[in-house]
C-alpha cells in the first residue's frame, strides 16, 4: 500500500541577517559564507517567536484543506524544547484546535527526530489508512556569537500531513540506518547555545551517511542511478555538495561531471540558503524546496539522508506523485520570504542577547511581527500563547516593527 506526505509547508521567522553584514563584522571574507558555506541569509526569531509558534504557524498552512478530526498523532520533533516534561507539541495541538483524542508526543535525536516523527507516521498510516499523522519539526539554531558555528545559525520549522494517500511523495518504509555513539555536536541542559567540534562533526556525516546508504542498500537492492534527485540534511547547504560528491565516490559516480551531479540536488538547497540552520526541519525544507522548485518529478525517486549528531542517520526514498505541484504551497512560501525584514548587526545582537525571565515573573514580550501565533508572555514558569487575528494576505507593518526592534537596543 502507499503511504507518505500529503502535504508540506514551512515557517521562517520574518527576520533575518544577511550573512555579508556579519562577515563584515566578524573580520571575515564574505564568500567564505556565501560560497564556503553556502549560506547568504540566516533567520533570527524575535522573543515572542518560539518552536511553539513557528511549529504553529507551519502546520496551519500544511493542513488547509485537510480535515483535522483525521489527525490521529502530532509527533513534534525539535533539539530546542522549552520543557523537559511537558511536549511542545500539545502547545501546538491547542492552537491548531485539534480534537482532544489526537495524541502529541515530542520527539529528540539532534536534527534525525523529524524522521523518526516520519518514520513513526508512516508505519501508523500503514497500520491504520483512515488516520493521519501530523510530523512537526521546529528549531532555533543557535552558537555562541563569533564562533565558527555563528553564521550557520537560523531557525524554522516545517509541517508534514502523513497519510496513505500522500498527493506529493510515496515514502517506502524500507529505509537504511546508522547509529554511533560521538561527541560531534551536543548542547547540556543548562546551555542557551550548542557545543559544536565543527570539522569533525562533518567527518562523522559523511561516515554515518556512508553506513546508512550501504544499509539502505542491502534493504532495497537500489543503486545511486535509480534516484533521479537527492536531498540532505542541510546544516549549511555547501555540506549536501561534499555529502553528495561523497555518496557519487562511494557508489562509482564520482567522475561523473560536476554539474551533472549538482544538477541532482540544486533545487533542494533554495530555501535553506536564505533561512539557514532549522536543525529537525531544514531537511524536509529542503525537500519543500526541491518539490517547488522543479515543476516535472512525477513519477521520479528520491534518496533522502537525514543526520543528527551524537549520532543517527537514516537513509529514506520516496517517488513523487502525478499531478504534486497542485498540492504545494509555493506561493505563500514565496510571500513569506519576500516580505521579511532585514536586521541590522546591532539589532541581531540585541535580539540574541534578549533573554525570557526565568524567576516565574509576570512577563509580557515586545509584540513583533510574527505568523498567527506569538508567544504572548509568562507568568509563574507557563508559557502564555496568543492567535493572532489577520488576513492571510495582510502585509508586515514595517514601522510598528522597527519600533519594536529599537526597543530592544535601549
Ligand atoms: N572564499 C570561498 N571559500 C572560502 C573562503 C573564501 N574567501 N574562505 C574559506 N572558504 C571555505 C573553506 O575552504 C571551507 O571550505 P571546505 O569545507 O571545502 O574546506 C569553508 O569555506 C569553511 O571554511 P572553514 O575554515 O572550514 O570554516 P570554519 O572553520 O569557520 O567552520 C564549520 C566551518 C562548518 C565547521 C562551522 O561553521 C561549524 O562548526 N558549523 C556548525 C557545525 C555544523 O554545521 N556541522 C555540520 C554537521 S551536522
Amino acid at each position: 500500500m502507499k503511504a507518505g506526505i500529503e502535504s508540506i509547508s514551512f515557517y521562517a521567522p520574518h527576520y533575518f541577517v544577511d550573512l555579508r553584514t556579519l562577515a563584515r563584522r566578524r573580520g571575515a571574507d564574505p564568500d567564505k559564507f556565501l560560497k564556503g558555506l553556502g549560506q547568504e541569509k540566516m533567520g533570527v526569531p524575535p522573543p515572542d517567536e518560539d518552536i511553539v509558534t513557528m511549529g504553529a504557524n507551519a502546520a496551519r498552512q500544511a493542513l488547509t484543506g485537510v480535515d483535522p478530526a483525521t489527525i490521529d498523532t502530532l509527533l513534534f520533533a525539535t533539539e530546542s524544547g522549552i520543557d523537559q516534561s511537558k511536549a511542545a507539541g500539545i502547545y501546538v495541538h491547542h492552537l491548531l484546535g485539534l480534537p482532544s483524542r489526537c495524541k502529541a508526543y515530542e520527539l529528540k535525536q539532534a536534527c534525525c527526530s523529524s524522521t523518526a516523527g516520519v518514520l513513526a507516521a508512516l508505519a501508523l498510516v500503514r497500520q491504520e489508512p483512515h488516520k493521519r499523522a501530523l510530523v512537526v519539526a521546529s528549531d532555533v539554531a543557535r552558537y555562541g556569537l563569533g564562533t565558527p558555528g555563528e553564521p550557520t545559525q537560523g531557525a524554522g520549522a516545517v509541517a508534514l500531513v502523513i497519510s496513505a494517500t500522500p498527493k506529493l511523495v510515496a515514502l517506502d518504509i524500507e529505509h537504511g540506518s546508522y547509529t554511533e555513539d560521538v561527541m560531534d555536536f551536543w548542547r547540556p541542559n543548562y546551555r542557551e547555545e550548542a557545543l559544536v567540534d565543527g570539522k569533525y562533526s562533518i567527518k562523522v556525516y559523511l561516515r554515518a551517511l556512508s553506513e546508512a546508504w550501504r544499509d539502505y542498500v542491502r534493504q532495497t537492492g537500489r543503486r545511486f542511478e535509480d534516484h533521479a534527485r537527492f536531498c540532505y540534511h542541510l546544516p549549511f547547504t555547501r555540506m549536501a555538495e561534499k555529502a553528495h560528491l561523497h555518496l557519487a565516490k562511494l557508489t562509482g559516480h564520482g567522475e561523473e561531471p560536476y554539474e551533472t551531479l549538482m544538477a541532482q540536488i540544486e533545487s533542494s538547497l533554495r530555501y535553506n540558503r536564505v533561512v539557514g540552520n532549522s536543525y529537525t526541519a531544514s531537511l524536509y525544507i529542503g525537500l519543500a524546496s526541491l518539490l517547488e522548485g522543479e515543476r516535472d518529478l512525477d513519477g521520479q525517486r528520491l534518496g533522502i539522508f537525514s543526520y543528527g549528531s551524537g549520532c543517527m542517520a537514516a537513509y529514506l526514498s520516496g517517488v513523487v506523485q502525478k499531478g504534486y505541484t497542485a498540492h504545494l504551497h509555493a506561493d505563500h512560501h514565496k510571500r513569506m520570504l519576500d516580505e521579511r525584514v532585514e536586521l541590522s548587526f546591532e539589532e541581531y545582537a540585541a535580539l540574541y542577547e534578549h533573554h525570557l525571565p526565568t524567576d516565574g515573573s509576570a512577563y509580557e514580550t515586545a509584540r513583533h511581527e510574527t505568523g498567527f501565533f506569538r508567544l504572548a508572555g509568562l507568568n509563574e514558569h507557563k508559557r502564555i500563547y496568543e492567535k493572532i487575528e489577520r488576513a492571510d494576505s495582510e502585509p508586515a507593518h514595517a514601522e510598528a516593527e522597527r519600533k519594536a526592534i529599537a526597543g530592544h537596543l535601549a
